[in-house]
């Protein structure tokens, strides 16, 4: 039957051979096939078209049951599901929609791959400390093999929110701080998950999300309002988003949050005058779950009916389990405050996606149990998520301890997350395992053997205040030749609706260490968390401090190679580590102000019980060797708007092992007609060097890379004085000078 449709479907678009509003053959296809279904349609399945609805799957928001769905997929009253998961249950439910709706109009299957699929990865802002874009767009390609094998062709994902403060929950879920970096992880992200071509069975639609400001709330609580000045979000939070459709992102996400008294999902300005008219995004926009009807708590709408009337004015494609465009579309098109030329578009662009993924030649073609079987898990995504959580981890702090020999005869392992396997996925887990995961004891075994003895004891627990474990814990160190102590957060005290206000360790762990940092024996902290955290007194007093995140399916095995020496960390922080919450929000890139710190003079801008800088900073983290750093050179003393200045650094390797380095360009204008920052990310190389061996890195810039909204609010440059500077973190750095010529 299904057949018969589609081949109906296709010799009516051969026939009608109009709405051609593309220009390659394909998309000409694709639109002319798309003009005549929607002949073909009433209105009520239009609006169809434009709903999504949750499955029986995971809930990933307030629960609202949806007992009937499949029967409004039969009525043709859906158009998109997420939540629904597996080869299986996908298939079930797409043969509901293709065989038993009127016009068999395949379904759109999404769902949140954030960080891997089966085969967990680090937590993203884990995975973009590794600055390899190659291995971040590998991870994100591997997520969407998986996801696809069981029936998923959208992924909400990448987040590409920036955020500044570590008390938001989701600062788990992006790339960290930086603007410029975060495009960059947002396009390699974007690139995975996408592959090349849509009528593979391997890629999938990618999201662009939260749009926007969503990781700027007050207070860094979730869903909370977001006030900043448009120059803030043009130069820090837009970016990202402007990127994703540079790279070509087939859907985006309006964010819950409100902007200057303005929810996202009714903003007729950003959404579809920015994204889509601006812009020229071609995509399909979904609003986030229940964010159209939440603008009624927001107070901009007293009923469904008018946030139906924002959000389809703003450009809302579709409405992710609110349920207001399948009761309010039509009673808004009868009264006018919509026309059909709002909810057509729409449509439209449903259902060129759903073309493009070559769901009406086939629309089981993810849904393949055999492929799930074989590929989900697999021996080399295993070994690659291995690689990705080693590429990820940061060493914070390093005195003489790490590596730890192989040889040692008795170790200790303390903590709560020494083998606490679901932590280790973090949430946003998809369909991750806690019993797939390596934890720390497996993966030290693993690595050493039988030959040295492993003591354990969990000596506290996450949030609890009991210290009746800590004896034990100081006896079983006691005993060892060398103490490793893996602490942080568990899982649920990151991502979304996870904000916290104390950002130091958890309950009692962290007077845990200062016991252990007491009985003066080799010791290496481990962290695991989703957030930057506020550990000055462990950084105090712990010999060595390696940040591992929430390392995936593969941790245990990733930290046993870092900690014992097969891999030399090479990661380098995205968001900054403050010394304390109260510090928050803190990033590198801050204006000087006008009383800039002096230390000891009274009347300057400083706290006066700790230092304006972070613990540590962004672009920060240490190796197992150690890279000299000569001056930065630069080609001219002077460049014009059409020419590029080349900034070349050396770097040596002056230790004894092979290492990678993180290779940093940052620029100053001195003087504008808006302030600037201290410092802007420009450029970054990760580099490789044997011991002894040096490189020079060259660095090109242009204008272009100068410039910023204007005093006029006028993206350009402006002539003048600039510093740039080279090093290996945003504090380490030398630097050089350079005047834009008029
Ligand atoms: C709400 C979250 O904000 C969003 O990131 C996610 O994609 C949706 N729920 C769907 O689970």
């Amino acid at each position: 039957m299904y057949q018969l449709k589609s081949l109906f479907i296709f010799l009516a678009a051969i026939l009608a051979g109009v709405g051609v509003l593309a220009q390659s053959d394909t998309e000409k296809d694709v639109a002319s096939r798309v003009d005549s279904l929607m002949n073909r349609m009433t209105l009520e399945e239009k609006i169809g078209q434009l709903n999504q609805l949750t499955g029986d799957g995971e809930v990933t928001g307030p629960v609202t049951l949806n007992q009937d769905y499949q029967q409004q997929i039969r009525e043709g009253m859906v158009g998109s599901m997420l939540n629904v998961n597996g080869a299986e249950y996908t298939r079930k439910i797409q043969r509901i929609a293709v065989e038993e709706s009127r016009l068999g109009i395949p379904l759109i299957f999404g769902y949140d791959v954030i960080h891997g699929y089966k085969t967990i990865f680090p937590v993203p802002l884990g995975e973009s400390a590794s600055w390899d874009l190659e291995a971040i767009e590998k991870a994100a390609r591997i997520a969407a093999e998986e996801a696809t094998a069981a029936g998923q062709h959208w992924t909400f994902a990448p987040m590409m929110d920036i955020s500044r403060d570590a008390r938001w929950g989701r600062v788990m879920e992006g790339a960290g701080e930086d603007p410029y970096y975060g495009s960059k992880v947002a396009r390699a992200r974007i690139r995975g998950f996408q592959g090349e071509d849509f009528s593979k069975d391997n890629t999938m639609l990618a999201c662009a999300k939260h749009y926007v400001a969503y990781g700027a709330p007050r207070g860094g609580r979730d869903y909370n309002t977001v006030d900043m000045s448009m120059r803030r979000l043009h130069e820090t939070y837009l970016p990202p988003f402007k990127a994703a459709v540079d790279e070509g992102v087939a859907t985006f996400m309006s964010s819950f949050n409100e902007l200057n008294g303005v929810p996202l999902t009714g903003s007729r300005e950003l959404v579809r005058g920015l994204v889509k008219d601006q812009w020229g995004f071609d995509g399909f926009i979904v609003s986030d779950w229940g964010s159209i009807q939440e603008m009624i708590p927001h107070g901009v709408a007293a009923d469904k009916y008018e946030a139906g009337d924002l959000a389809m004015n703003a450009g809302i494609d579709m409405d992710m389990e609110g349920k207001v465009y399948q009761q309010e579309l039509k009673n808004l098109l009868e009264d006018g405050r919509i026309t059909d030329v709002h909810i057509n578009e729409a449509v439209r662009r449903i259902l060129t996606k759903k073309f493009e993924l070559g769901l009406f030649e086939d629309p089981y073609k993810y849904c393949d149990q055999e492929r799930e079987e074989r590929e989900l898990l697999s021996d080399d995504n295993r070994a690659f998520a291995r690689e990705s959580a080693r590429k990820s981890m940061v060493l914070l702090k390093n005195g003489d301890v790490l590596p730890l020999s192989k040889d040692l005869e008795d170790i200790a392992l303390i903590g709560p997350l020494v083998q606490a396997d679901d932590e280790y996925i973090g949430t946003w887990s998809a369909r991750g395992e806690g019993r797939h995961v390596i934890n720390v004891m497996e993966g030290f075994r693993n690595k050493l053997g039988d030959e040295t003895n492993l003591s354990y004891a969990q000596g506290a627990s996450f949030t609890g205040q009991s210290k009746e474990g800590f004896a034990e814990a100081l006896e079983t160190a006691r005993q060892a030749d060398a103490v490793v102590a893996v602490v942080g957060e568990s899982a649920m005290m990151s991502g979304e609706a996870l904000s916290r206000m104390d950002i130091g360790l958890p309950g009692v762990q962290k007077e845990l260490v200062m016991e252990l940092t007491k009985l003066d024996k080799p010791l290496v902290v481990i962290l695991m968390n989703g957030r930057p955290l506020a550990i000055p007194e462990v950084d105090k007093k712990a010999p060595a401090i390696l940040e591992a995140w929430l390392p995936g399916t593969e941790g245990g095995n990733a930290i046993a190679d870092v900690v014992f020496g097969d891999y030399n960390p090479s990661g380098k922080l995205t968001a900054s580590f403050p010394y304390s919450v109260g510090q928050v929000p803190v990033q590198y890139e801050h204006k000087n102000t006008g009383r800039p710190k002096v230390e000891d003079q009274r009347y300057t801008s400083k706290y006066i019980d700790g230092p304006n800088k972070p613990l540590y900073p962004f672009g920060y983290g240490l190796s197992y060797t150690t890279f000299e750093y000569a001056e930065p050179r630069l080609s001219q003393k002077e460049i014009g708007f059409d020419e590029t200045l080349e900034v070349s650094v050396k770097v040596q390797n002056t230790g004894e092992l092979a290492g990678e380095e993180v290779v940093q360009l940052y620029v100053r204008d001195m003087v504008g007609s808006v302030t600037r920052p201290v410092k802007e990310l420009k450029g970054f190389e990760k580099i490789r060097l044997e011991a002894g061996q040096e490189k020079e890195v060259v660095f090109e810039l242009e204008a272009e890379d100068l410039a910023f909204y204007t005093k006029d609010m006028e993206y350009k440059a402006e002539p003048g004085y600039f510093k740039v500077f080279t090093g290996s973190s945003s504090e380490d750095v030398q630097e050089g000078e350079f005047t834009l010529k008029r």
